[in-house]
């Protein structure tokens, strides 16, 4: 049977690395969260530029994980549609599914749960203000009902050949490796 990539989609404090724990319990599969590395090697300076590279070396452990028949859990995320769009393709050119999961907040909760968060793990998470969360949430895309069934990909965005090409620009660790079977 082939191996499914879950999509955890979200905004911080949706719940994702909530979900991807269990998850990585019931399917059973592979959890990988960033911020876990990021915070390990990095501590609470976060780089940007470092996150990108993590995550690529994330996603191209995720998708050989799944070539080889293990469900992965990708705890990342992914605001914009084309991340979502370019590992859903990705993930079917080395065989396996792929599932979006999508977790709602109100920013009322998110506000609620990231304070709370962090007065009780701070050495888990980062430090969020509340014109950054309202920031973000201006850039978040939220997934249509293609992409939560499933169906429709869109095409790779013009002046890529394949979304492996646009995935590995947005991720530059990860290798522009993954060609249609
Ligand atoms: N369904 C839920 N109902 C109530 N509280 C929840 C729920 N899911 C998670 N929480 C709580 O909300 C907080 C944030 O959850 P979590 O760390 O899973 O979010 P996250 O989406 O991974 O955030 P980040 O993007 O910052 O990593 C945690 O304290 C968690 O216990
Ligand atoms: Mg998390």
């Amino acid at each position: 049977m082939p191996a499914t990539v879950y999509l955890i989609v979200g905004l911080p404090g949706a719940g994702k690395t909530t979900h991807a724990r269990h998850l990585e319990l019931t399917a059973p599969a592979l959890r990988l969260t960033p911020d876990e590395w990021q915070i390990a090697l990095f501590g609470d300076e976060n780089p940007e530029d470092k996150r990108d590279l993590v995550e690529g070396k994330l996603i191209q452990l995720a998708m050989r994980a799944a070539q080889l028949g293990t469900d992965v859990v990708l705890d990342f995320g992914f605001w914009s549609q084309a991340e979502r769009s370019s590992l859903r393709w990705i993930a079917s050119t080395v065989g396996a599914h792929s599932q979006v999961i999508y977790l709602p907040i109100t920013p009322t909760e998110q506000r609620r749960r990231v304070t709370h968060r962090f007065a009780t793990t701070p050495d888990q998470t980062f430090q969020m203000t509340d014109a950054e969360l309202e920031h973000w949430s201006t850039l978040f895309e939220t997934p249509d009902d293609e992409e939560l069934l499933g169906t429709d990909l869109p095409p790779a965005p013009s002046g890529y050949p394949t979304w492996s090409t646009w995935a590995s620009q947005r991720w530059p660790s990860l290798p522009d490796q993954y060609v249609a079977p």
